[in-house]
Formats: structure tokens, C-alpha cells, sequence
């Protein structure tokens, strides 16, 4: 596959702009794509702070439960919470707030202790684009707000958006640069988080289809009526058939094949499917650690 360059070059900047915004804040939500969550986790941001964080998995409606589960309990184990959400439709959000104050208990303790006046905690959402920021936000701050409606001061102000007397979230995410690794980069590709005239939807098709028959076997057959043990040219050729996707001098268009592969899985069609697991990126971080040895 072809070097995919995503990189606009305001990207360079944005993890600057965060760290200035991390000094305004608390705690950090790591929003990530529950299909996806190590491509799009951007490592950076590890770098740059070490203040506590709680991830969340969005779009968990998308993603496959069992792999969810497990990517809970990969990052749970680095001692960080995890929360699933759908920001669509607002589910796990009161964990949210929930996570926030457990994670600050002790800071708050450490304050009244020493008679300082409590103040809220203040939190950021950082994330890549298209995980889903800014639905999150929109959809919390509905939420909170028509939970709260009745009580003054639930209102924008400056740049801080109050959900409750315990905790504020600033209003404008931290947009983190999109990895750049080939795996992360095609599997971004695939669930659609890039742009897709940088991309050919052709070469994605031939990665996902291999992968679906042996992750998800039986999703392509139910969906297009086709044989499972096919390759991947003969797969779209299939579904080409089976769809009647003709071009001119009725052959059968590969390329509109391919389109509606990589269209169906974005728009749940295939089902929910998680494109890696904690185990792949286990093992694909030792393939390159062999491969730089050698
Ligand atoms: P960003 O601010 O991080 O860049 O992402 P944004 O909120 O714009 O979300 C990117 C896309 O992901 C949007 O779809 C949005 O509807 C979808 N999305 C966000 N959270 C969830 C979720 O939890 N579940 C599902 N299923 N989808 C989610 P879009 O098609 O690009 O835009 P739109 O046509 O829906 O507006």
C-alpha cells in the first residue's frame, strides 16, 4: 500500500496548543474509537502530561463487546479508568463524571485538609479527529444541562462549561495529529477516520476483506450471499456479482465493489467489528522489534 500522508500541517501546532491548555486543567478524557482504540490513541500525548486521565471508548455501539471488554481491561491495567460510551446517544456519560470524581478523591481530601476552598474540577477532552469530540461535547452538555435545568448558573460562560457543581470541562477539545504507523494508518482508513480522496478504496478492501473471513467469519456471506473462502480480488469480483455492479460493456465494476465493502462496515452494515486487538498490537510491536534487530 502506498504512504498515506494525512498530515496537514495545523496538526504540527495543535499538540502545542494542548499543552498550553493542560495547565487550565485537572484531568484529561482521552477520547479513542472503541474499533480502534490503539490507532487512535496518538502517544504523544503521553509525553506531554502525566496528569490523571480516563479514557473513553467511543463509539462502543460500533465496536465488537468482547474485544471492548478486553481493551477495558488492557488499559484498566495501566491504571487508567475506562468508560464506554456512545456519544450519539449520550449512553455512559454518568460514568463519566463518576470516573472524574473518584480519580480527583484524594486531591479533594488533600484541599479540605489543608482548609482550602474547594474548587471544581476542571477536565479537557483530547482526542484525534473524527473519534467523536465534538458530538461528545454537544451531547454532555444537552444532557447536563436538561438534567440541571432548574438551577442557575448551568450556562456557558468563558470557555467552561459547568456540568455540575463538582466538575467544569472546557469547551474546546484538544485535537491530537493522527498517527502515521502503516498498520494504524490503514485501519484509521478503514473506519473512516481520514479523508478518503488520500486514500484508495480499493487497496482497503483488499486488507479488510482477508481479515474479516478470519476475525468475522460469516458476516460477508450473510451480507452479500458469496462464498467466505474466496481472495480478496475474487471477493469483490463476487460481490460485484451478487450486487450487479456493472460498469460499461456489462463487466463487473471491482472498484463500486469495493466502495460499498468499505461503506458497509462504516455504517454498521458489516455488524460490529473491532479492527484490532490488544493481542495484534502485542504482537505487531515484537514483529518490529524483530525486524529492527535483524
Ligand atoms: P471530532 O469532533 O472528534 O472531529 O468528531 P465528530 O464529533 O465530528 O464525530 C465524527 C463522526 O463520528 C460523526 O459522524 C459523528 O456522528 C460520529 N460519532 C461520534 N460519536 C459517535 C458514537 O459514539 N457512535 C457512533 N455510531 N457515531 C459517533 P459523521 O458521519 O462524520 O457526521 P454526521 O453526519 O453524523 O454529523
Amino acid at each position: 500500500m502506498k504512504n498515506i500522508h494525512w498530515y496537514p500541517g495545523h496538526m504540527a501546532k495543535s499538540t502545542r496548543a494542548i499543552e498550553k491548555d493542560l495547565k487550565l486543567v485537572d484531568l484529561i478524557i482521552e477520547l479513542l474509537d472503541a474499533r480502534i482504540p490503539f490507532a487512535s490513541k496518538n502517544l504523544a500525548l503521553d509525553e506531554i502530561t502525566n496528569k490523571p486521565r480516563i479514557i473513553l471508548l467511543n463509539k462502543a455501539d460500533m465496536a465488537d463487546d468482547i474485544e471492548t471488554k478486553k481493551w477495558q481491561h488492557y488499559f484498566e491495567q495501566q491504571g487508567k479508568p475506562v468508560v464506554l460510551v456512545n456519544s450519539l446517544k449520550g449512553e455512559g456519560f454518568s460514568k463519566i463524571t463518576q470516573a472524574a470524581a473518584n480519580l480527583m478523591k484524594d486531591r479533594n481530601a488533600r484541599l479540605k485538609a489543608r482548609g482550602r476552598i474547594f474548587t471544581p474540577t476542571r477536565a479537557m477532552i483530547v482526542g484525534i479527529p473524527n473519534v467523536g469530540k465534538s458530538t461528545l461535547i454537544n451531547k454532555y452538555v444537552k444532557k447536563s444541562i436538561a438534567k440541571t435545568a432548574n438551577k442557575p448558573g448551568v450556562t456557558r460562560h468563558n470557555q467552561w462549561i459547568k456540568i455540575n457543581k463538582e466538575f467544569e470541562l472546557l469547551d474546546t477539545p484538544g485535537i491530537l495529529p493522527t498517527k502515521l504507523d502503516e498498520k494504524s494508518g490503514q485501519r484509521l482508513a478503514i473506519s473512516g477516520a481520514v479523508i478518503d480522496h488520500v486514500l484508495d478504496i480499493y487497496e482497503l478492501s483488499i486488507i479488510l476483506i482477508p481479515f474479516l473471513q478470519e476475525r468475522y467469519c460469516g458476516v460477508l456471506k450473510s451480507r452479500y450471499d458469496i462464498e467466505e473462502n474466496l481472495s480478496p480480488e475474487h471477493t469483490l469480483n463476487a460481490i460485484a456479482e451478487s450486487k450487479k455492479l456493472l460498469q460499461k460493456g456489462a463487466t463487473l465494476d471491482i472498484t463500486r465493489a469495493a466502495n460499498l465493502l468499505i461503506d458497509d462496515f462504516r455504517n454498521l452494515r458489516l455488524n460490529r467489528i473491532t479492527l484490532e486487538t490488544p493481542e495484534d498490537i502485542e504482537k505487531e510491536r515484537e514483529e518490529i522489534e524483530n525486524n529492527s534487530k535483524v
